[in-house]
């Protein structure tokens, strides 16, 4: 299997860090959450976290400036051949760009962009009922996917929260600013030929037979791969 580049596009609460967990393990990509990252950013009060909290409690886009070099970091820092797993990065045109650019610079590129799609009304049920683990950031739901013991990670025993931008006053801000800045990468990224559109409906092991048969399809037209 070769490098790959793959980005996961998708609005609040389609499933973007549910089913990165997966892909990244099976895959081998590295996956890199901004949210998750400005999250810890602000948890720990840095400058970085102090700057970004206000844009994220009014579910608004945190500054290109704040989130694209947190990028480019983590993106540095990975082995040129490491594949990546980009989720909640790019968000609006210019940081599309910006991406190209930074990967133009190490010869990597955007080989796959999944873009999963639910429904409005289903987006909100699943976000204002969320539950992530402080430690590792894996996403629960109270219906949907309740932890084994109550309020405790499977995965690493953490402790789980409340997001305090899912309310659903700012679960519906964020979902007007994905329709008016993150929506239009889906025609970005059709007319390079890497989008590949996913039904986000169903369990989530149904979504990611979809995603799998994205993901296996762009491995297998690789050079030096059999078809
Ligand atoms: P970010 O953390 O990226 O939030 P988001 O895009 O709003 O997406 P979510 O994390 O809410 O949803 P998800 O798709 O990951 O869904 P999940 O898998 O958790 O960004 C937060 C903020 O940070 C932004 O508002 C902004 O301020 C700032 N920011 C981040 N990146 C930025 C950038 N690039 N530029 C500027 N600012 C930036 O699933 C949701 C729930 O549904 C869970 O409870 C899960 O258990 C459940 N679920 C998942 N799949 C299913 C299923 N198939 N069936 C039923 N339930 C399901
Ligand atoms: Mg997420
Ligand atoms: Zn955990």
């Amino acid at each position: 299997m070769g490098a790959r580049g793959v980005i996961l596009l998708g609005p609040p609460g389609a499933g973007k860090g549910t089913q990165a967990e997966r892909i990244s393990k099976d895959y081998g990509l590295v996956h890199i959450s901004t949210g998750d990252m400005l999250r810890d950013a602000v948890a720990r009060g840095t400058s970085l976290g102090r700057q970004a909290k206000r844009f994220m409690d009014a579910g608004e886009l945190a500054p290109d400036e704040v989130v694209a070099g947190i990028v480019a970091e983590r993106l540095a820092e990975s082995a040129p051949g490491q594949g990546f797993l980009l989720d909640g990065f790019p968000r609006s045109l210019s940081q599309a760009e910006a991406l190209d650019e930074a990967l133009a610079d190490s010869g990597r590129s955007v080989d796959l962009a999944l873009s999963i799609q639910v429904p409005e009304e289903e987006l909100v049920r699943r976000l204002t009922g969320r539950r992530l683990c402080a430690d590792c950031a894996r996403p629960y739901h109270v219906e949907f996917g309740p932890p084994q013991v109550a309020d405790r990670c499977d995965q690493c025993g953490g402790r789980l929260y409340q997001r305090s931008d899912d309310t659903e006053e700012t679960v519906r801000n964020r979902l007007a600013v994905y329709r008016d800045q993150t929506e239009p990468l889906n025609g970005y990224y059709r007319s390079r030929g890497v989008l590949a559109g996913i039904d986000g409906t169903g369990r989530p092991d149904e979504v990611y037979a979809r995603i799998r048969r994205s993901l296996d399809r762009v491995q297998g037209s690789e050079p030096g791969q059999p078809a």
